[in-house]
């Protein structure tokens, strides 16, 4: 069984190499936490999460912390752009009665838009070169029941836990952030795919609900109008969603 959390497609990519090369079932963990299930078993299961701010994002580990994981092998997958921080420290403190296993990561476009630049396919080269190879060593390990960390060079936990995650919840999480164009169409597809519920469509416009959200960035990279920013850079920076996956 394969769970994973996906915004933008990255995850969901990865979560569908590992599903058609091992035959195993796919489940999102938004879907899961709509229909509040919370109980897995199964032979393996493997846990695929982006790196949000050098941790998880916040979805998914309220998830991880009420799930229970009966199976003879747990691995954690991190796809990243940059650095996946502290991802597979944060997973691991996040479940309870079992430990991680194998601990792997998958360098992806970096869909942090407010800093990182995916505005041309040369740009986006840059994080993906070895995104397939390394899809295919972690399918290999995974097959092999490897343990251990696989991770590419992590970040110091206490880093995460006392500097990124406050930045994090406190400030990047705030929907204040966002702002809509007038390009805007109405067609409300931000407002249905919001894994939060944090949009809600008012004279055909968005208005964030929340004051704070997942910050997945799904709303932004989906818009067919590319009409959400975040602050003032995103705009520049273009707009991106994984091409093997629907989102
Ligand atoms: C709020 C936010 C914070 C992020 N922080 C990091 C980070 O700390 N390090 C990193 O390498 N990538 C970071 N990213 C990039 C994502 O982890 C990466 O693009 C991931 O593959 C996206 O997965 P998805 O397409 O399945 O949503 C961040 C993205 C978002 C939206
Ligand atoms: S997805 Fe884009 S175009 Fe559609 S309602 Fe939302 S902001 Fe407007
Ligand atoms: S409001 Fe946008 S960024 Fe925030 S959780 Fe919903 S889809 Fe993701």
């Amino acid at each position: 069984m394969i769970l994973y959390f996906s915004a933008i497609g990255n995850c969901k990519y990865v979560a569908t190499r590992l599903t058609q090369a091992t035959e195993q079932e796919m489940l999102s963990i938004a879907d899961c936490i709509k229909e509040n299930r919370y109980d897995f078993a199964d032979e393996t299961v493997g846990i695929i999460s982006p790196t949000y701010d050098w941790g998880l994002p916040s979805i998914v580990k309220e998830f991880l912390e009420k799930a229970s994981f009966q199976t003879g092998y747990l691995y954690f997958i991190a796809t990243y752009g940059t650095t996946p921080g502290a991802t597979g420290y944060m997973a691991n403190k996040s479940i309870h009665g079992r430990g991680i296993d194998a601990y792997y990561s998958v360098r992806m476009a970096d869909t942090w838009t407010p800093i990182f630049d995916l505005s041309t396919p040369e740009k986006i080269a840059k994080y993906t070169k070895n995104t397939e190879a390394e899809i295919d060593s972690v399918i290999h390990a995974v097959s092999q029941r490897q343990t251990n960390r696989h991770m590419s060079p992590c970040t110091p936990a206490f880093i995460t836990k006392w500097i990124a995650e406050p930045i994090y919840n406190n400030k990047v999480r705030r929907t204040s952030h966002f702002h809509v164009e007038d390009t805007c169409i109405g067609c409300g597809l931000c407002a249905k795919k919001c894994p939060v519920q944090a949009i809600e469509m008012r004279d055909k416009k968005p208005v964030w609900v929340k004051d704070k959200c997942v910050m997945c960035l799904g709303c932004l990279h989906r818009c067919p109008k590319f009409s959400i920013q975040y602050e003032d850079k995103t705009k520049t920076h273009g707009q991106y969603t994984n091409p093997n996956v629907k989102v």
